[in-house]
């Protein structure tokens, strides 16, 4: 049976995976009208369009005044181009590289897991994504601009402001989304730059610190804008991603009873994997954009200069001629790393090294701390939601409360 979608934008809040089939029936690339642009679907030509930026541009190479706002200014590195681009990539690379995140996670996000958890094991009824999920990458990314991580408004608030902006980045460009993404884009920007200010002049152990001691390697006339802007793309890409990702691998978690045995009995091998599958399976962030900078044939599809393509990275990381068995777990896949979650190429994410720490220190709290954890039987079922950035809630679970 087939399914009415017509569209990418049709599947909101609904299991894209049935209609992603249906498109790689046709090929590897699928006119979308609804989006404007080729929904990409097979992994090798996603990973080509990623790795070729000369010949796929990054839309914001064309931004306009709104995106600029919308983005927290010029130098935000998602709106770089060419060498800045690359100066300040390699700059943050090295702020959340291996090493950096080792320390990150002893310093924050470990007693930010303990607080979470210790808050509800009491409880014995949770809402996973709501009470764990979206609680633990935002409140890592307020430490690390240095700011309060327990200030529970402040937390709420930066991760509904998040989602407004996801949304329109997603490709809702209504005049509504827009006008409230603009919005969330200001209040944002108010809420970092008392913090910039003063840490120019008293400096902390913090992100916004280094950037003023560090970013003129990078720009010689650095400025509190600019490091607004700088901030504004880890505080988005670092709260609204990891959020869905580990939702997401809660969720595989509670409804693969042999996975759960396979990862609570090897913390290492078996869990380094799971997370890798999980991030294949259910990819958090599903589709990105890209331009056209000339004519060009690719999977025998001519794309004209300036068309939109519209690489679908979940489609991608489920294609059968890149992974054996697409849809299932496999502990043991070869190159378990090969997937797209993160993109490929020039603009892969800088902050991998510490998603993969969120959710190896999430999952491990889960199983030390939530004993016998399951799905509740009797409140809402989860649900694959929302669209560009999606994960499975609400995740009501129930558990054997501890005396702690
Ligand atoms: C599971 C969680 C995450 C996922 C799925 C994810 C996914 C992605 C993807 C797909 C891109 C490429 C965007 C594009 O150019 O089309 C990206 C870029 C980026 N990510 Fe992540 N991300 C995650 C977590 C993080 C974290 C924790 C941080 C750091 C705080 C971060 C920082 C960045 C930055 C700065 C870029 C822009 C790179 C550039 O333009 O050169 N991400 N991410």
């Amino acid at each position: 049976m087939t399914n009415a979608f017509k569209s990418i934008i049709d599947t909101v809040d609904k299991d894209p995976h049935p209609y992603y089939e249906e498109l790689r029936d046709k090929g590897e690339l699928v006119w979308d009208d609804k989006m404007g642009g080729w929904v990409v679907i097979s992994y090798e030509l996603c990973r080509y369009i990623e790795e070729h930026e000369e010949l796929f541009r990054h839309p914001y190479a064309d931004a306009n005044e709104v995106l600029l706002k919308i983005k927290g200014g010029p130098r935000n590195i998602t709106v770089l181009q060419g060498q800045d681009h690359q100066n300040l990539r390699r700059y943050l690379a090295r702020m959340f590289s291996l090493k950096a995140v080792h320390d990150y996670t002893q310093d924050i996000l470990k007693p930010i897991i303990n607080y979470l958890f210790e808050r509800v094991q009491h409880k014995g009824e949770i809402d996973l994504a709501v009470d764990i999920a979206d609680q633990i990458p935002p409140r890592v990314l307020v430490a690390l601009l240095g700011m309060d991580w327990m200030d529970e408004s402040l937390v709420k608030r930066e991760l509904v402001l998040h989602d407004q902006i996801m949304e329109w980045i997603g490709g809702n460009r209504t005049a509504e989304v827009t006008q409230t993404a603009l919005a969330a884009s200001e209040e944002l920007n108010a809420i970092l730059l008392p913090h910039v200010r003063l840490r120019k002049h008293q400096p902390g152990n913090d992100i916004i610190s280094r950037l003023w001691a560090e970013a003129p390697e990078v720009f010689a006339d650095v400025s509190e804008d600019d490091i607004v802007a700088i901030c504004r793309e880890l505080f988005l890409a670092g709260s609204d991603t990891s959020v869905h990702a580990i939702a997401n691998a809660y969720y595989l978690l509670l409804t693969q009873p042999d996975v759960m045995a396979a990862v609570t009995n090897d913390r290492a091998t078996a869990l380094d994997n799971f997370i890798e599958e999980s991030l294949r399976l259910l990819t958090a962030v599903q589709y990105r954009f890209r331009v056209a900078n000339q004519d060009v044939t690719i999977g025998g599809q001519l794309i004209k200069k300036n068309e939109l393509l519209i690489p679908s990275n979940a489609a991608a990381n489920r294609d059968p001629a890149k992974f054996e068995c697409p849809h299932m777990i496999d502990m043991k896949r070869n190159q378990p790393r090969a997937h797209l979650a993160f993109n490929m190429g020039p603009r892969m994410c800088i902050g991998a090294a510490l998603a993969r720490a969120e959710l190896r220190e999430s999952i491990n709290a889960l199983i030390d701390k939530l004993p016998n954890i399951r799905l509740s039987e009797s409140n809402p079922k989860p649900n694959f939601a929302h669209l560009y950035i999606r994960s499975y809630r609400p995740l009501h679970a129930t558990f054997d409360p501890s005396a702690n």
